[in-house]
């Protein structure tokens, strides 16, 4: 995250937005806030084009607003006014002819949803998501690794026919996703899982066991998110009592820190840190399970998250 401000040598760790910037217009501060919300890295005007120039004399140049690093894009942002639209857009023709290879796009304020929207950085039409710190994962960069894991997965299990078995309610996008990235014949399998808390001691209930038999199969758990490993723990000990010929787990989210008890993972999407997770399923208390990014949860909107009987 390169900045043009004197702390260019230290790490940004704080969304950019919050550091100073001499933004000429307001709708590039809010452009760079939305920016900063789905984790979409930004310099600001950190280049100017030559676009007329009389031997050593510079007679034109355009310094478009943002470079969308990860996107590797400039943008400008426009306003509706039709006189800078046109000029602008005299510029950005020009710019193209004399740099065919840099990616410029004009933006004006209704299409910042919709260029974010699809490069997998949405939902469409909200600046920010109500009760969301930030996104962690992009639609995008969760295919990408979903695809990835499919790729692996299928090449492992050559020759076999998995059995997927999937934890209610939270892997649901995931499984949908990752399902059609194996290129083998396979079946699915759902269970559900209560926890109780009766006398100060923790449990959990299987609410809904295997339809079908695994005896002699190769059986791949897949999950959401491995937080204490507690819920997996107690499935693999169950799932090995129906003696399948193999059992191996995937999970999107790894929640490595937050490990009590040790279970075996073999195939990992992301490892994320200690924060509370929604999104692609993940919920909290039934909500955000719609979004499709995975976002991070503001801590206000969890007070009451230690409170038992809501994971699924
Ligand atoms: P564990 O038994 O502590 O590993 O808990 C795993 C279960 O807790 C997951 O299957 C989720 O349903 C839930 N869980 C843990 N962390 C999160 C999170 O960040 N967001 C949503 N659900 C979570
Ligand atoms: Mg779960």
């Amino acid at each position: 995250m390169e900045q043009n401000t004197q702390d260019s040598e230290t790490e940004v760790i704080a969304p950019q937005s919050l550091a100073p910037h001499p933004f000429a217009h307001p709708s590039e501060a809010e452009f760079a806030k939305i920016l900063d919300f789905y984790g979409v890295r930004w310099e600001y005007e950190p280049r100017s084009f030559r676009l007329r120039w009389d031997g050593e004399r510079l007679l034109e140049m355009f310094t478009p607003d943002f470079y969308l690093i990860d996107l590797d894009m400039y943008v400008e942002l426009t306003t509706l006014k039709q006189s800078l639209v046109t000029e602008k857009n005299r510029k950005l023709r020009h710019l193209r002819e004399l740099y065919p290879d840099v990616n410029i796009k004009l933006l004006y304020r209704r299409d910042y949803h919709r260029l974010l929207a699809k490069y997998g950085f949405g939902p469409l039409a909200q600046e920010e998501v109500p009760g969301i710190e930030r996104v962690l994962f992009s639609t995008n960069q969760i295919q990408k690794r979903v695809a990835d894991l499919g790729r692996e997965i299928s090449l492992d299990y050559a020759g076999t026919q998995p059995v997927l078995v999937g934890v209610l309610k939270g892997v649901l996008c995931f499984m949908g996703d990752l399902m059609r990235q194996i290129s083998l014949p396979l079946s699915l399998e759902f269970m559900s899982i209560s926890y109780f808390d009766t006398e100060g001691v923790d449990g959990v209930r299987i609410t809904k066991d295997l339809d079908g038999d695994i005896q002699g199969k190769d059986v791949l758990v897949v999950e959401d998110v491995v937080d204490t490993g507690m819920t997996l723990n107690y499935l693999l000990n169950y799932l090995s009592t129906r003696k399948p010929a193999s059992l191996q787990v995937c999970t999107l989210l790894d929640k490595r820190v937050r490990r009590l008890v040790d279970v075996p993972i073999k195939y990992v999407g992301f490892e994320v840190p200690d924060e509370f997770l929604v999104g692609y399923g993940l919920d909290y208390m039934e909500r955000n399970r719609n979004l499709p990014f995975i976002g991070i949860l503001k801590p206000e909107a969890h007070e009451t998250l230690e409170a038992p009987g809501a994971k699924d």
